[in-house]
């Protein structure tokens, strides 16, 4: 394994917001590719409950994009409230200014992948961690895969808050959970950054909590 190009692949798949671009049409096949290469993810007693929705059509875009917009508006307008002076300057207006370009221009974004699960997420923390953890990884896989081929996303939630309206415009049957939106596009810039995170160092510990691991 070439682990120069694993490890930057790792390390720069990035949330690709306004380097989506939104006039290069994304072929069926890289799509299908990228979804083949998803479903080598685990899932819990290899039940593959996973299910996934390509969205193309115009309408059904701008129908999803507006719910989209309505919450991600909402969202954005609170952050900006709470963050207060952080959300003026530096990585928090970024972070906000990307979120709302995002918001701005959804439904242009070529493709909206909606990740599902059949069922519904009922329990307490294991049955929770084993629902969502049926998919994530494979969503994950998805987006590497597409970063591999020179495209982009960001994996989004806003539109779960209105998951109901989304099913009944998508005909999503009422035992299948939606877990997400990812509007899916090539992206404009060739390469990406490994991002800022907390050190390793401060979040992890050795035999128990709080004993630093290294
Ligand atoms: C479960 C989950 C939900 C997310 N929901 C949204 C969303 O609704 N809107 C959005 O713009 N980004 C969303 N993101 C993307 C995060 O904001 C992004 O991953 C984070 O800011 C770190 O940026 P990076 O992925 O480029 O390192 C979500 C990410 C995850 C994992």
């Amino acid at each position: 394994m070439d682990i120069t190009s694993t490890d930057h692949l790792l390390s720069t798949t990035r949330a690709v917001r306004r380097k989506l671009d939104l006039d290069r049409p994304v072929e069926t096949e890289v799509l299908t590719e990228c979804l083949r290469l998803a479903i080598q993810a685990p899932t819990p007693g290899n039940a593959q409950q996973w299910r996934w929705l390509v969205v193309r059509d115009q309408g059904i875009k701008n129908e999803l994009g507006k719910l989209f917009r309505e919450v991600g508006t909402e969202y954005v307008r609170n952050t900006v409230t709470r963050l207060g002076d952080a959300a003026k300057e530096g990585a928090g207006a970024r972070a906000l200014a990307s979120g709302q370009y995002l918001i701005d221009v959804i439904e242009q974004v070529p493709v909206f992948v909606i990740p599902c699960l059949q069922g519904r997420p009922r329990g307490g923390n294991e049955a929770l961690s084993v629902f969502y953890g049926g998919i994530f990884p494979a969503v994950w896989n998805f987006q590497l895969a597409l970063r591999s081929r020179g495209l982009g996303s960001t994996l989004t939630s806003y539109h779960l808050e209105r998951e109901a309206e989304a099913a009944k415009i998508l005909g999503i049957p009422d035992d299948v959970t939606q877990v997400g939106l990812l509007p899916v596009a090539y992206t404009t810039a060739a390469d990406f950054k490994p991002a800022a995170r907390t050190p390793v160092e401060e979040i992890s510990f050795l035999d128990t909590w709080g004993t630093p691991l290294a």
